[in-house]
């Protein structure tokens, strides 16, 4: 956004809440970077307003939207067209307009992938353990997928959540590629692991000195292993820290944020984005440097 005019248009993020999101951080600062004529705004939206609020956001002519909690999985049912890979994760985080009406995908998928795939793994030959079965959970089930992982490990405190998290991939191509374990199960698998996800917010600002797993199970990893931390805040971890100090590969969140973000705007704009400039805002938001 350079000034606002009455030819700005809008983009925006819905949530409720929505005040902790910090895609209008990035997203804007790409956006005066590229001296684009928008603007992107957080609307607080109540689960029982989403439909309208949806309806009302094409009266306004913005031309599209991220999704954040809650409405993640509540929204398919009300859009024109869902990509199939936001089908098969259940949540849409990016919608923009079409002709028809509103389209909705998933970026955290590549997001997620964005710091994987440059690195030269065999990942065929690694069975990836996620601790966590919530909604970022599905994105890197999905994800590590995509990166030719025959077998998935996810593990979980809820052993009903967990079914029922077994259950949703039952009629899909993953079904047999994906276990699920209770958390106890860990110490027995943690040794055939060499990439290791938390997509639980333990250890996330402010309970800094948490950690998903017992420092003493990290020095359990081979040498080989990589440790990947979906959260950003604090960066790192306590679960990266000690990761690192025994001299581990490890991935901060920090990439996957900025790079689901990059992706949405391209969708948005039609053009390559400043995907640098976005890590940057994030990094001085933070106070990370
Ligand atoms: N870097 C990024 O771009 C990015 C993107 C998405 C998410 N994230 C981060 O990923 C984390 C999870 O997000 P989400 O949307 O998946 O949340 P979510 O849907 O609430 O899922 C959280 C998962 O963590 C589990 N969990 C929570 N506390 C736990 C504990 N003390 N012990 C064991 N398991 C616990 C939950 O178990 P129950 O189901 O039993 O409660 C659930 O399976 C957050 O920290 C978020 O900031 C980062």
């Amino acid at each position: 956004m350079v000034n606002l005019t009455g030819k700005t248009q809008l983009l925006g993020i819905i949530g409720a809440p929505v005040e902790h999101s910090l895609s209008p951080v990035m997203q804007n600062a790409a956006i005066r970077y590229l001296k684009e004529d928008y603007i992107y705004v957080p609307f607080r939206v109540a689960p029982q307003n989403l439909e309208t609020a949806i309806a009302g956001l094409a009266t306004i002519g913005v031309r599209g939207f991220n999704v954040t909690i809650p409405h993640k999985q509540a929204i398919i049912p009300l859009l024109s067209e869902v990509t199939p890979t936001a089908k098969l994760v259940g949540a849409v985080n990016t919608v923009w307009r079409t002709e028809i009406g509103w389209k909705g995908t998933n970026t955290d998928i590549d997001g997620f992938l964005s710091p994987l795939k440059p690195l030269s793994r065999d990942w065929t030959k690694i069975t990836p353990i996620i601790l966590g079965n919530g909604g970022a959970a599905r994105a890197v089930v999905v994800g590590l997928a995509q990166l030719g992982c025959p077998q998935i490990w996810v593990l979980g405190r809820n052993q009903d959540k967990l079914e029922q998290f077994s259950q949703s991939w039952q009629n899909t191509d993953l079904a047999d590629a994906l276990k699920v374990y209770s958390w106890d199960k860990l110490s027995q698998l943690i040794r055939e692991t060499t990439l290791l996800i938390n997509t639980t917010p333990i250890g996330m600002y402010p309970k800094i000195d948490q950690s998903p797993i017992d420092p003493s199970l990290i020095e359990q990893l081979s040498s080989e292993a990589i440790v990947y931390d979906l959260i950003y805040n604090p960066h790192p971890t306590q679960l990266l820290q000690k990761a690192k100090q025994k001299g581990l590969m490890i991935i901060d969140g920090l990439e996957m944020l900025a790079k689901q973000g990059a992706i949405a705007l391209e969708i948005w704009l039609e053009k390559p984005v400043p995907i640098e400039i976005m890590t940057k805002s994030l990094r001085n938001y933070l106070n990370l440097d």
